[in-house]
């Protein structure tokens, strides 16, 4: 059976491994660069600022995690959030782990008054969870098909021009 719970202290390197592990040789990934996905998590959560950090574990074994962090919209920190990075152990994708994850994570998001969410990936996978293509919010340097968003409260989607947190410039 799948748990999904909040990260402790004991999970930080599996996280690490894990992360590593999910993201090698990922399709998207700067050839120059290699993975880095591991080291904003870490860097985000030096700054304080991995506002949901949630496992997933199989008979107390970790196999999943998926961080979520703040973002401004036009410099300014409205309660938006960004979902990144979701990894599941190769062994272990395709079974549901990714999608019960981002469902919790979601729903922590909602439950902590959040406005929105934002997310950049296989738009075929996202739109999976009330993710959708959208023009009103925009990120430098990232082709717009990959960028999506949802708003988690009554609100309609801002305008404006999405900044991740400098952990994301690593
Ligand atoms: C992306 C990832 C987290 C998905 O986790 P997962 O546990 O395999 O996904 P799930 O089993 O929960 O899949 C949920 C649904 O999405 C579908 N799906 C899974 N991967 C998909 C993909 N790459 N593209 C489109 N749909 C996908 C599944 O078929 C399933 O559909 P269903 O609910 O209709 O049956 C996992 O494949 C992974 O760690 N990949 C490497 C790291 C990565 O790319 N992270 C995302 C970066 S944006």
């Amino acid at each position: 059976m799948i748990t999904i719970r909040p990260e402790t202290h004991r999970d930080i390197p599996i996280i690490e491994a894990l992360t590593l592990i999910a993201f090698k040789d990922h399709p998207h990934q700067d050839p120059q660069k290699g993975t880095v996905e591991h080291l904003i998590i870490y860097q985000l959560r030096q700054a304080k600022a991995l506002t949901i950090s949630l496992v997933a574990t199989e008979n107390n074994q970790v196999v999943g995690h998926i961080a979520f962090s703040p973002i401004t919209i036009d410099g300014k920190d409205d309660k938006w959030f960004v979902l990144a990075p979701v990894s599941v152990l190769p062994s272990h994708q395709k079974q549901g782990i990714g999608k019960a994850l981002i469902q919790a994570g979601l729903q922590q998001l909602k439950d902590q008054n959040a406005n929105g969410c934002v997310v950049l990936g296989e738009p075929d996978y996202y739109q999976k969870f009330g993710f959708q293509a959208q023009s009103a919010l925009v990120v430098d340097g990232v082709p717009q098909e990959y960028f999506m968003a949802q708003t988690l409260c009554d609100e309609t989607i801002p305008h404006g021009t999405v900044q991740f947190h400098p952990a994301f410039s690593v």
